[in-house]
């Protein structure tokens, strides 16, 4: 993975004072430097963005998918409304982890539907600036649909280590 886009919606440039029992203290400078900090040492280039308008997020989501280079997406609420965002996930040629900071399920009945959440890799939520390290780390760690190498390779070489050593153990025992 050379880059990865960090998109957020509406209203999220207000983390930090905003809600703070549903949103938690992070502003969204303390999540991008967060964010900043896992993909420096791996040379990840962090294209990290929030836009109040759903157009700029169309076009953004758009110019990951051109460029083939995976999205983490907090839509805002923009993710219990917008087909157009649905839309060009759908079109695009990458893939997309929905976050959210808080556990919508757990809200307003309205947030309890996402419209982009079935046109998506996977979603993850409720976890606050957590959620947004997390869903990095699912695209670190590959997946089924498109595993990333040398991860697999680090996980095949534990996966040996633990079957030698338990092995061993039986053994001696
Ligand atoms: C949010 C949840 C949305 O329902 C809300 O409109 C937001 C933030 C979250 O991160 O928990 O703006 O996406």
């Amino acid at each position: 993975m050379k880059a990865v886009h960090v998109l957020n919606g509406p209203n999220l440039n207000l983390l930090g004072t905003r809600e703070q029992e549903t949103y938690g203290l992070s502003t969204l400078a303390e999540i991008e430097a967060r964010l900043a900090a896992l993909c420096k040492p791996r040379r990840i280039i962090l294209h990290f963005r929030q836009s109040n308008h759903e157009g700029d997020l169309v076009n953004w989501v758009q110019e990951a998918g051109r460029a083939g280079e995976p999205v983490i997406l907090n839509a805002g609420a923009y993710s219990h409304t917008s087909v157009a965002l649905y839309d060009a996930i759908k079109a695009a040629k990458t893939e997309v982890i929905e976050v959210h900071l808080s556990n919508i399920h757990a809200r307003e009945d309205f947030r309890r539907q996402s419209l982009i959440s079935p046109v998506a890799r996977g979603v993850i939520l409720g976890f606050g600036a957590l959620s947004y390290d997390l869903a990095l780390e699912a695209f670190l760690a590959g997946t089924e649909a498109g595993g990333n190498r040398p991860y697999r390779k680090q996980i095949m070489k534990s996966v040996r280590h633990t079957r030698k050593h338990s092995w061993q153990r039986r053994k001696r025992e």
